[in-house]
């Protein structure tokens, strides 16, 4: 039997939105490791914060160095990753911010599981799509050629499968697009959905009002 009741806060995440000029959601990147998560998260936050719009960062590799360092590569873990990801996302969002989560997330289900913990439009998929060839050629952190020599066990795109989204909200492809179109593309996006408010203008656009 469930013995928690719900407590309401009487400062609701619409009040938090209001008081921010815009609205809140997450921006979840999956894709390979070496695909660009983390550049193109980074440089997302540092367009949104440009315009006024509150982010955080929750960055695969950086959440497992504290809130997830418990959890390995097995099926199970990852799944406790995405969820413990997911759920700190959903604080972010009910806090008013855009949330911009970069993880490998390799498989559908669990990647379902996360957005069925968002309200509809809430939960915002990106695809950063790369070919398994692309990212092993650039290998940043050297983890593709350890993996390959057999030193690393269950290593996405190696001995451990990525699926790729059926129903992507945005893909962008790092082989073919630069940062910067990336970025644009998840804007566009964010902002065709009514997400970034009023006072996300782009630095310079309120400069060219004033004039
Ligand atoms: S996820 O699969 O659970 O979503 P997450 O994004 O948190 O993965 O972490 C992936 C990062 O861990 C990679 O960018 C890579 O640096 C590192 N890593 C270490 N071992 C593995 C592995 N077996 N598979 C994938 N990434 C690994």
């Amino acid at each position: 039997m469930n013995t928690i009741v719900w407590q309401p806060t009487p400062v609701t995440k619409a009040d938090r939105r209001r008081l921010n000029g815009h609205s809140s959601c997450v921006v979840w990147l999956t894709g390979l490791s070496g695909s660009g998560k983390s550049t193109i998260a980074g440089a997302l936050e540092l367009a949104l914060h440009e315009r006024g719009v509150h982010t955080y960062l929750l960055d695969g590799d950086n959440l497992r160095h504290g809130l997830n360092r418990d959890l390995g590569f097995s099926t199970r873990d990852r799944a406790e990753n995405i969820r413990r990801t997911a759920e700190v996302a959903k604080l972010f969002v009910d806090a008013g911010l855009i949330a911009i989560c970069g993880l490998i997330s390799p498989y559908r289900r669990e990647r379902e599981a996360a957005r069925s913990l968002f309200e509809p439009g809430e939960f915002i998929e990106v695809f950063v799509d790369c070919p398994v060839q692309v990212c092993k050629a650039r290998d940043p952190k050297g983890l593709y050629r350890r993996a390959l020599a057999g030193e690393i066990q269950h290593f996405t795109g190696v001995d451990d499968p990525y699926e790729p989204p059926l129903h992507p909200d945005v893909v962008v492809k790092t082989d073919r697009m630069s940062v910067k179109e990336c970025v644009e593309a998840i804007l566009h996006h964010l902002q065709a959905k009514g997400c970034l408010g009023a006072r996300a203008e782009a630095p310079g656009d309120r400069a060219a009002a004033e004039r």
